[in-house]
């Protein structure tokens, strides 16, 4: 099989001719979110994991020489994969991948689980904001591990893993998933209680199923897990839900381009609260079975938003929906309650003429005509993303730099958005 995934290129930037209208239809991939944690969940596994619809994306091929480091053997082709971790027999993560994407602290829970023991570095600080880990360790601990955190690392090790109650006083997708592949294999039954609902949790807790897990209440705040002695490989090749961030992003490029989208394979419902939002803004949205359709209106009407765990409004769409909102008629209020530093963007887009206000958590947001292109800098994966969409829109040419923040969660984004009608060239 030959390898298809690969790593994003350094130095590269993104060239866009903007004001041109977007039109027509896209199929989403498979989500980021999801992948990561399923890619991890294998170390779990007795035997070949077949994977479908992992997005080609840098995230991914660093979670591959990940697993691959530990010992996993891996093959890809296309959007499938095939994972066999039967000779991983080391759970020390090396720091050099592990600091590059935070969601490989997702093999910690599986590491632990199936090692008794797990050293990985710590995910440290990031761009967005601070990314703790109290909660992965409480409920390591809960499970009956000790942990450690010392020269960069969290030690965790047991001697054995025991079902407990798990109670999250704060609600986490990481530590949630972590938790989750930890208590699988626990001896007895462990309840997770303030779990997280978003769809790649739900995801992670159905692949691990089809694995022989026992997990109930999958999508509620209260997950009970009885412990399995093994788990094996699912009978049909999993398929990975699709990346409903993804298809916002392309609904709002659509929209900030006065443009029109259907974006197809993709669940409407995971993209509720973007949905209400955008239909307050004055916007026509079709919701069909496995569909959103989405037509400009004019004016874009201004938004009080708050960012909240799922189903509330998502924080990894809030820089996309402040950039579609430099546009609105009138003043709009976002606040940003999951991270502490996710308006890392707003001064680039104020390059670009938005007329953008930041208090602590909170942005106002005066709409103006138009935006024009200017040189920019993408500081994260959503940002960055937000920053194109403000390209698109933009009169004249702007330039994005640090673009392999983009290709971390994006497949081929500009052959996307140049098949709905867009100009944009990576040079
Ligand atoms: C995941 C997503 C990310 C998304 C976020 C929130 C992946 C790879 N990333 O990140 O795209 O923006 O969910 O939907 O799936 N926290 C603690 N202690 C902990 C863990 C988290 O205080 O032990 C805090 C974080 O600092 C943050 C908040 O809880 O303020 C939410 O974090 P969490 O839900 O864990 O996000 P991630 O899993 O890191």
């Amino acid at each position: 099989m030959q390898k298809k995934f690969k790593q994003g290129k350094k130095l590269a930037k993104f060239i866009i001719r903007g004001a041109k209208k977007l039109k027509g239809e896209l199929k989403i991939n498979g989500a980021k979110n999801a992948a990561l944690p399923i890619i991890a969940a294998c170390l779990l596994v007795k035997g070949e994991v077949q994977l479908k619809r992992i997005p080609d994306i840098s995230d991914v091929k660093v979670m591959i020489n990940l697993l691959e480091a530990l010992g996993a053997k891996i093959e890809t082709f296309q959007d499938e994969m095939i994972i066999n971790a039967a000779s991983v027999n080391t759970a020390k993560a090396p720091y050099e991948l592990v600091k590059k994407i935070h969601a490989s602290f997702d093999i910690a829970g599986p590491l632990l689980s199936r090692f008794k023991e797990a050293q990985v570095p710590l995910p440290g600080g990031c761009v967005i904001g601070g990314r703790a880990v109290n909660l992965h360790i409480d409920a390591f601990r809960a499970l009956g591990a000790s942990v450690v955190l010392e020269h960069g690392l969290l030690k965790t090790r047991a001697k054995k893993i025991k079902g407990n109650k798990i109670y999250f006083k704060k609600i986490s997708v990481g530590a949630t998933k972590n938790a989750l592949m930890a208590a699988v294999l626990a001896s007895g039954t462990t309840i997770i209680e303030n779990a997280a609902l978003e769809p790649e949790v739900v995801d992670l807790a159905n692949f691990l199923k089809q694995c022989g897990s026992k997990i109930y209440g999958i999508g509620t705040p209260e997950m009970k897990i009885e412990g399995v002695p093994e788990l094996h490989p699912p009978i049909e090749s999993y398929k990975i839900i699709s990346d409903r961030i993804e298809a916002g992003t392309y609904l709002l490029a659509a929209l900030i381009t006065r443009g029109e989208i259907k974006i197809n394979s993709i669940d409407p419902k995971f993209l509720e609260a973007l949905l209400k939002n955008l239909e307050a803004a004055n916007q026509k949205i079709e919701r069909g079975d496995d569909s959103i359709s989405l037509k400009f209106q004019n004016p874009i009407l201004p938004l009080e938003v708050t960012t909240m765990p799922y189903p509330g409004f998502p924080t990894d769409l809030q820089p996309l929906l402040t950039t579609v909102l430099t546009l609105a008629k009138g003043t709009s209020i976002i606040e940003e309650t999951i991270f502490d530093a996710r308006f890392n963007y707003i001064d680039e887009l104020r390059r670009m003429g938005a007329n953008i206000l930041v208090k602590n958590k909170h942005v106002l947001i005066t709409g103006v005509e138009s935006l024009t292109g200017a040189p920019v800098e993408a500081p994260d994966i959503r940002a960055g993303a937000a920053l194109v969409l403000a390209a698109l829109s933009a009169q004249g040419e702007s330039e994005i730099s640090n673009i392999e923040f983009i290709d971390r969660g994006y497949e081929q984004i500009e052959k996307k958005l140049n098949s709905l009608g867009a100009e944009i060239r990576r040079i």
